[in-house]
């Protein structure tokens, strides 16, 4: 999978070449590319925003930077991923989506965001999807990127190892889609008088898959009662 990501602030992206991702990279799984949006702005200063029309606060991301970078990125397959917090919910089905994508490209807005004839000029060329982390706001796109991009990323064939899997995961599509895992343990089965539950020493597999579906349930009815049917 080809990412491309555009932002000012190219530094904020460099976690992605650590751990996981940055293995999933030197492994070839993925092509990771981030692009400095001055780069693409040609007056003195370098300028990438302006005064909003109809006024308010803040500043508004000038469209040509943008235009010209995604001109340069931007073929039949790629799908253009706008993080705002105006956007659709992003979710584990929307990260299993991208996971298969093969060409990614992530423009990060500051200030009040990018001037909104970007999103719909290429919306008539390319999918476009304009998506939000949650009901906050952030003072910038890069953090959602480092957010999607790990969530994907994981669900790369080949990116986790065997003992990593994440069909178990809270959301996992399938069993656990509206779900939250519940409580693990390890080593030692007694620590400061708490005790490992009986059932995950058992050795057997059918009781602690049933126990662990019903721990699920538990948690997600008293802690997430909106995912609940
Ligand atoms: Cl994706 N971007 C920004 N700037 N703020 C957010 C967000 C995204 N999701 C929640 N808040």
């Amino acid at each position: 999978m080809k990412i491309d990501a555009v932002t000012v602030f190219p530094d904020y992206l460099i976690p992605l070449r650590l751990s996981l991702i940055g293995k999933a990279i030197e492994d070839g799984l993925i092509e990771l590319t981030i692009h400095d949006l001055r780069d693409f702005a040609h007056d003195k200063h370098k300028t990438v925003d302006d005064s909003p029309y109809g006024g308010g606060p803040g500043m508004v991301m000038k469209p040509e930077p943008w235009g010209e970078v995604l001109d340069e990125l931007v073929s039949p397959e790629s799908v253009l991923v706008i993080p705002t917090p105006s956007g659709k919910p992003f979710n584990q089905k929307l990260a299993s989506e991208y996971s298969t994508a093969k060409h990614l490209i992530f423009a990060c807005g500051r200030y009040e965001g990018i001037d909104s004839r970007v999103a719909e000029h290429f919306k008539q060329r390319i999918r476009v999807d304009e998506v939000s982390l949650g009901d906050y706001v952030l003072a910038g796109g890069e953090v959602a990127v480092l957010v999607i991009v790990e969530a994907l990323a994981r669900l790369i064939p080949g990116v986790l190892g065997n003992s990593e899997s994440f069909q178990d995961d809270s959301f996992a599509i399938g069993q656990m889609e509206k779900l939250l895992e519940g409580p693990v343990y390890t080593r030692p089965p007694e620590w400061r008088g708490l005790s490992v539950p009986e059932v995950l020493m058992s050795g057997d597999h059918k009781k602690v898959a049933q126990w662990k579906l019903e721990q699920a349930k538990d948690k997600t009815a008293k802690i997430r009662p909106d995912l609940v049917d």
